[in-house]
């Protein structure tokens, strides 16, 4: 393990998707920032030369900001090297070994499919491009326990678990952050924060578009692998840990595993999975497929600080709104002292994580006029969306610095798979829903928290 800033980031998968939605970007804003002055090889299969690639990254970024500084362009422009070959071939490594240099700790970042890892690794190993060196890994890190146990090995030959940076993008947010700040950095929470106060906690992950064009990709892991084993299992494990006994990133992710290790095993009856009528006709999706593209899922942590509080997660494509929002629910008044209190209303927290950021606080008060009537309302505590920093500037960024918190460690992405992996690859067709609503009307009749889902708005 070494301390050092990476002195080279090495980026395979160079001319991919990924690299050219997120990276180039967040290698831009970094350029601009002045936090990146490192050279960037990439590194892809495809026979471009050093200007294509540069005009490929020109376009993402273009398309992910709009309008390209050229000055800071040209700068980003001249860290980048072009390294084009096949992963399988040794003398691609050989040239990425040359491309290197001097350097002495690269960061070399895995934009590419988990079945290409092994490859990739060895021939690091063997051109001794993995010496001093750090990797980053892109999700989905395994399609279940024993393929992460497998690809966890692969990149133990090669490289420590300190040098390992498991990427979960969701981390890198500063709204997801903000959840671990605020619950540890205020104490009006903690009394109330337990299985004494709360009734139910509902995390919503809620996509109002389909698999826009990812249907291959899509098909083979479906939601529960996309983005709830990962993603939203991470919403909630800040949501229940126990503060951090220190700052040190294992620190942090001792909670974390804390949590992981007393959430229940899933089974069955803790499911409901839908699929949006139409995702048969995606491309790449197959006739038939069992697939799911919604699921809600309840989760129980078996602690004392948990014990018999539902936790429900419900994500989806096609689904009415574009949101990410987590409700914590408390229980109830003991006596209505007033007019009875719906049963969907009193008090909550509401964590707003995506698209706008807010923290607000569901409450009754009186409505105006003669009678003691109440309603209810929001009381919006924090709503600020602005200097936001993007997960993978922030990521990446961390990566080259050597800093391990905001990455998922060897335990936790192998606990994550033990907890959802009875309820994988089930090959029923899931009941279909209708593309803008909220998933299967009559298999979600009475699965929910217990009074309701609370749906977030636009
Ligand atoms: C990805 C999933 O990890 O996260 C996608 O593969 C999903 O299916 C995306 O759309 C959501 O990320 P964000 O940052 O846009 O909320």
């Amino acid at each position: 393990m070494n301390q050092e800033r990476s002195d080279t980031l090495v980026l395979f998968g160079a001319t991919g998707d990924l690299a050219h939605k997120k990276i180039f970007p967040a290698l831009y804003t970094m350029v601009a920032k002045g936090t990146l002055t490192e050279p960037v090889i990439g590194v892809a299969f495809d026979a471009w030369d050093l200007k294509q690639l540069q005009a490929r990254a020109r376009d993402g970024i273009a398309k992910a900001i709009g309008k390209v500084d050229e000055k800071i362009f040209a700068k980003l422009a001249a860290l980048l090297r072009y390294v084009s070959g096949d992963y399988r071939s040794a003398a691609t490594f050989e040239q990425l070994k040359n491309v290197l240099g001097t350097a002495q700790h690269p960061l070399h970042y895995l934009a590419v499919p988990p079945t290409m890892f092994e490859t990739v690794i060895q021939g690091l190993e063997q051109s001794g491009a993995a010496q001093g060196a750090r990797l980053m890994v892109e999700k989905p890190f395994g399609h279940d326990l024993q393929s992460a146990r497998w690809l966890n090995r692969v990149l133990h030959l090669v490289f420590d678990e300190q040098s390992i940076f498991r990427i979960d993008h969701y981390l890198g947010k500063e709204a997801i952050q903000n959840l671990l700040y605020f619950r540890f950095a205020n104490s009006f929470l903690e009394p109330i924060w337990n299985r004494n106060f709360v009734e139910s906690v509902q995390i919503t992950m809620a996509e109002d578009f389909g698999v826009e064009g990812r249907g291959r990709f899509y098909d083979e892991v479906g939601c529960i692998r996309d983005v709830i084993e990962n993603h939203l299992l991470n919403i909630l494990l800040l949501l229940a840990m126990e503060p951090p006994v220190g700052r040190s990133a294992d620190d942090l992710i001792d909670e974390k595993v804390q949590v992981l290790r007393a959430i229940r095993t899933l089974t069955k009856d803790d499911v409901v999975r839908g699929q949006f009528d139409g995702y048969l006709a995606e491309p790449g999706v197959a006739p038939n497929s069992p697939v799911e593209t919604f699921a809600a899922v309840r989760f129980f942590v078996d602690t004392w600080r948990w014990q018999d509080v539902p936790f429900f997660i419900r994500a989806g494509k096609s689904l009415p709104v574009h949101a990410t929002e987590v409700i914590v629910r408390l229980k109830r008044p003991p006596l209505d002292v007033f007019d009875p209190i719906k049963p969907d209303d009193a008090n909550h927290v509401r964590f707003r994580i995506n698209p706008q950021v807010a923290i607000s606080i569901g409450a009754q008060r009186k409505a105006p006029g003669d009678d003691m009537l109440g309603e209810q309302v929001e009381l919006t505590a924090l709503d600020d969306s602005k200097g936001d920093m993007p997960p993978y500037e922030r990521l990446i960024g961390d990566a080259m610095n050597g800093n391990r918190q905001l990455f998922t460690r060897q335990d936790a992405s192998e606990l994550a798979w033990r907890i959802v992996g009875p309820v994988l690859g089930d090959n029923t067709p899931p009941p279909l829903y209708e593309p803008g609503t909220w998933g299967p009307a009559d298999a979600m009749a009475g699965f929910g928290p217990p009074n309701g889902w609370i749906n977030p708005a636009k």
